[in-house]
């Protein structure tokens, strides 16, 4: 099937590839006004099978929700040619500097860990997102530090105090993950500032790593991957989650725990940047590399998509995530919902705000809501469950988390996607999930929970995406 035909799993309100294959957001920013969201992509070919060079896609737009696509931005060559693979922006004197690792295997009996593989820094500049500058190798391999393996990635570049950072992803080779700091003062120099990692290895490879202070609190976000899987945490193949930290990003620093941006089966990759409001915004794939489930949309020619822009916050120590408030210009047909009652959406497009009354926090306080058939969202004795395990989860089964009380819950429900924020978006679930919708596209939510104030949206889709609809 061809993507431009009618396929009531393409989303409405979430940027999804135009065809092919999406994952990591990249390059994220807004320059001289305009918000720039560059993503891995692999056009044409769902489900990539790792011949497929990655490059870059993006969109750009005056602010998040009137997005365009602007196609690919470059293409795998020389020092990149097998993948244009995931990095980040900086905006510096009204010009975006993108900064990505350029893979290279080479062809041979490799393991690709330790040998076979190179993987370079790369600087790319453009001032309007339309015209890109040569491609410049900053580092490769034979730069980085000794005891790393060939797996070193991914770039986040940000800027403090007026000094440039950038921190990369690194396998060791006593298979520990660990992030490398660099410094720079012109963007083009770096030197290695110091190597970064928990005293007992915590998985052996971290990819995607961003560093971020939100609401005074310095933060370390990554993917971890190799991270054992416990009851209630760590359920995905790959995690991605951070370390609040404490201490001077030049000396010594501590971490607190590790903790998850999102409980759901389809969250990876996130990347963060500050937008010209001040406000920092995170964007996560909403997919996972090497999943056990199925995607069916691979069949018709695409598969994953971007999370919403989450604006974040600090609430008691924990990231808050919630949906950019900008996204509810796209709400339309407000109703007020009986909380034993149903909903129906018209296109299986919606944005559902349940606050439950303060009694509920005190006793047992279940409730349950059933999105179409083969979802189950409830919360019974202190445990919060996503049960996926009928046919519309397609591999997907059973997510739970731990939560003393449930006071709000945000749901955003998008034909072929799910995102839920519950306590002001300190826990978030992210799903694809792949209802049987008729050819009117209708979807039925079903609410059981007593007490609760219940309004809900149906949603238009996206400008950029009104075309598949
Ligand atoms: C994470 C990742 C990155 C890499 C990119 C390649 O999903 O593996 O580490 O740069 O994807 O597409």
């Amino acid at each position: 099937m061809m993507s431009s035909e009618k396929d009531n799993w393409r989303l409405a309100y979430h940027l999804m590839p135009p065809d092919g294959w999406l994952n990591d957001p990249n390059g994220l920013c807004q320059a001289n006004g305009m918000y720039h969201i560059y993503f891995q992509y692999a056009p044409n070919t769902p489900a990539p099978d790792g011949r497929m060079a990655r490059t870059w896609g993006h969109y750009a737009g005056p602010d998040l929700v009137h997005l365009q696509f602007e196609g690919v931005p470059f293409w795998p060559e020389t020092a990149d040619r097998d993948g244009c693979y995931s990095g980040s922006a900086v905006v510096h004197d009204g010009e975006i500097d993108l900064f990505y690792t350029g893979n290279i295997k080479h062809t041979g009996d490799y393991d690709y860990i330790r040998d076979g593989r190179e993987s370079n820094t790369i600087l790319v500049k453009t001032r309007d997102g339309k015209k890109y500058g040569e491609k410049k190798v900053l580092f490769g391999t034979k730069d980085y530090p000794e005891h790393c393996t060939r797996h070193v990635r991914d770039p986040k570049v940000w800027q403090e105090d007026g000094v440039w950072y950038m921190v990369l992803g690194a396998r060791m080779d006593d298979d520990s993950g660990a992030l490398l700091f660099y410094e720079s003062g012109n963007l083009i120099d770096w030197k290695l500032l110091k190597i970064v990692s928990t005293a007992k290895p915590f998985g052996y490879m971290w990819e995607c790593p961003d560093y971020f202070t939100v609401g005074g609190q310095s933060v370390i976000s990554l993917c971890p991957q190799g991270v054992e899987s416990e009851e209630f945490r760590y359920e995905n193949l790959y995690q991605a989650g951070y370390f609040p930290v404490s201490g001077d990003l030049r000396g010594a620093q501590s971490f607190k725990p590790f903790r998850e941006w999102d409980f759901g089966f389809d969250f990876y990759a996130p990347q963060t940047f500050e937008d010209e409001n001040g406000r920092r915004i995170l964007i996560g794939w909403s997919g996972m590399p090497d999943h056990p489930y199925e995607n069916p949309t691979a069949e018709r020619g695409w598969e994953n998509a971007l999370t919403v822009p989450r604006l974040l916050g600090l609430r008691g120590g924990v990231v808050t995530q919630m949906p950019v408030p900008e996204l509810k210009e796209l709400r339309t047909k407000e109703q007020l919902i009986n909380p034993e009652g149903k909903l129906l959406l018209s296109y299986a497009a919606g944005d559902v705000e349940v606050r439950f009354p303060e009694y509920r926090f005190i006793e047992t306080g279940s409730w349950k809501i059933e999105i179409g058939d083969g979802v189950c969202l409830s919360y019974f004795n202190q445990i919060l469950t996503l049960n996926m395990s009928g046919k519309a989860g397609r591999g997907r089964v059973e997510r739970r988390v731990r939560a003393e009380k449930i006071t709000d819950a945000r749901l955003l429900i998008d034909r072929s996607m799910l995102e839920f924020y519950f306590n002001g978006g300190e826990i978030v679930m992210t799903s694809h999930y792949f209802p049987e919708l008729k050819e009117d596209s209708q979807l039925e939510v079903r609410f059981d929970c007593s007490g609760a104030e219940i309004t809900a949206w149906e949603m238009k889709p996206l400008p950029v995406n009104e075309q598949y609809f």
